[in-house]
């Protein structure tokens, strides 16, 4: 009987890559197959996050339940950016846990799963090029890495501590990615990296000058890819040329993620965000004006160190101005190693929740707004899930999720949808044609 894998991912995409990666060399070269259920598994993986403080806190109640739950003799791993930051001391804290293997590590973990107490956490670790055994968790979708790290050191981060220096990914692997997803039915390519529009500063190896906006242009040139959507871009790096071709690219789907953070000028500089208010406004502007069916989809954070109400109040003005589809909003959490924690006028808790609210009461009322902009309108819709009653689930290139009746020849296909109702988790449609 093959042996049984159970993995739990938290985080950002980037994180669910490196699930689909660690899959894949555990089936490839150790022949693992899914659990149904943890109870059921050999190998129990936590894919953690360790952006904010609390999913860290979480994570030890975690593995202390998955401890008694788990069959005799299975092994936990904690894997992901937690495990880069604390390392050892998991296995300290938790003596349960096997091995730990940080997010820079992924490739090592058919090693680690028979090193009794592996440790492999090294974030200067290069597997930029590493060839990765393939596994997919949607048929239809394919998420494909492009940079590994990140080189920013916004001052709230800890990601540059656990993903370490930023380095693309060869184009010709991320090619050959492409094509083969795309011709066995991924038609939808959804490049990931953590500052995606810094594509081609540092290859790990001699390569080819080669920017973002040009590797767009490449993955487009793939006869089988209908669609690319990318995450995360930075706001600082939306140079003209990389809107234009967004905007132009009818390949390109038209949803951007524009990671505000903060509407303040003051504040952003106190982030080392690299730009201003202005800045963030004249690009959002600039890409409605070229896009105007763009959906802009956002990160904030309220109670960052020193961040006054008027402050704040350049955040809400940001708001109102740009209209976003979508916005992750977080409580500022302190971090170790980065030089926010150390920053004078730490906000009070009270005060951040108060801001919190703020910013979700008002996007709720602008989505019920825009969702009724929608009704009547048509779009072309990606189906990518089957779902109860006769339903299929797919996307509009500007990245609302539909529903519809139909059923599984739609999975993998674009159709023309006429929106019939909304409501601000999704809309239903009707196929048009
Ligand atoms: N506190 C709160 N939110 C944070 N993020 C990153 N670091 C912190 C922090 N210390 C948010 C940012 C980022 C998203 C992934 O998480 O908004 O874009
Ligand atoms: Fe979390 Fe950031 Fe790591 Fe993604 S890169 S898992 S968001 S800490």
């Amino acid at each position: 009987m093959s042996k049984k894998y159970y993995i739990e991912t938290l985080g950002c995409a980037m994180n669910v890559r490196d699930s689909e990666h660690m899959i894949a060399e555990l089936s490839l070269k150790e022949g693992y197959e899914a659990a149904e259920s943890l109870e059921e598994a050999d190998l129990i993986l936590i894919n953690t996050c360790s952006v904010r403080e609390k999913p860290v806190h979480k994570l030890f109640s975690e593995i202390g339940q998955f401890s008694k739950r788990k069959k005799a003799g299975a092994k936990i791993g904690v894997c992901g950016c937690t495990a880069s930051h604390l390392g050892e001391e998991i296995i300290k804290r938790a003596p349960s846990v096997d091995f730990v293997l940080g997010a820079r590590n992924v490739s090592k973990i058919t090693e680690v799963l028979h090193r009794p107490k592996a440790v492999e956490v090294d974030i200067d670790y290069d597997e930029s090029s590493y060839a990765f055994g393939e596994f997919r968790t949607s048929l239809y979708k394919a998420f494909i890495n492009i940079s590994i790290g990140c080189d920013k050191q916004c001052s709230f981060c800890i990601v540059p501590h656990t993903r370490g220096e930023e380095i693309s990914i060869p184009a010709e692997l991320i090619l050959q990615e492409a094509q083969k997803a795309a011709r066995t039915g991924a038609k939808e390519i959804f490049l990931l990296g953590q500052n995606v529009n810094n594509y081609g500063r540092r290859f790990s190896g001699e390569h080819p000058k080669m920017d973002f906006t040009d590797l767009l242009k490449a993955v487009s040139e793939i006869e089988e890819v209908e669609r690319i959507r990318f995450t995360s871009p930075h706001p600082l790096h939306m140079d003209d040329a990389f809107l234009e071709e967004f905007a132009k690219n009818p390949k390109i789907c038209k949803s951007m993620h524009m990671p505000l953070q903060s509407g303040s000028t003051r504040i952003l500089k106190a982030m080392k965000r690299g730009y201003s208010k202005e800045w963030f406004l004249d690009r959002a502007f600039r890409l409605r004006e070229m896009v105007p069916d763009v959906s802009i989809s956002t990160d904030i954070i309220v109670g960052f160190p020193g961040e006054r109400d008027e402050d704040f109040e350049d955040t809400m003005d940001v708001i109102e101005q740009v209209r976003f589809e979508q916005i992750f909003s977080f409580k500022y959490s302190p971090r170790p190693m980065t030089p926010a924690r150390e920053y004078e006028g730490q906000v009070p808790d009270e005060v951040g929740s108060k801001r919190l609210k703020r910013v979700q009461e008002r996007h709720n009322e602008m989505l019920d707004e825009m969702k009724e902009e929608r009704l009547g309108r048509l779009y072309e819709v990606y189906f990518e899930e089957l779902k109860p009653g006769g339903m299929v689930a797919g996307r509009t290139g500007n990245n609302w999720l539909v529903h519809a009746r139909g059923s599984e020849e739609l999975l993998g296909r674009t159709a023309r949808v006429k929106i019939v109702e909304t409501s601000r988790l999704g809309s239903v449609g009707e196929i048009v044609a």
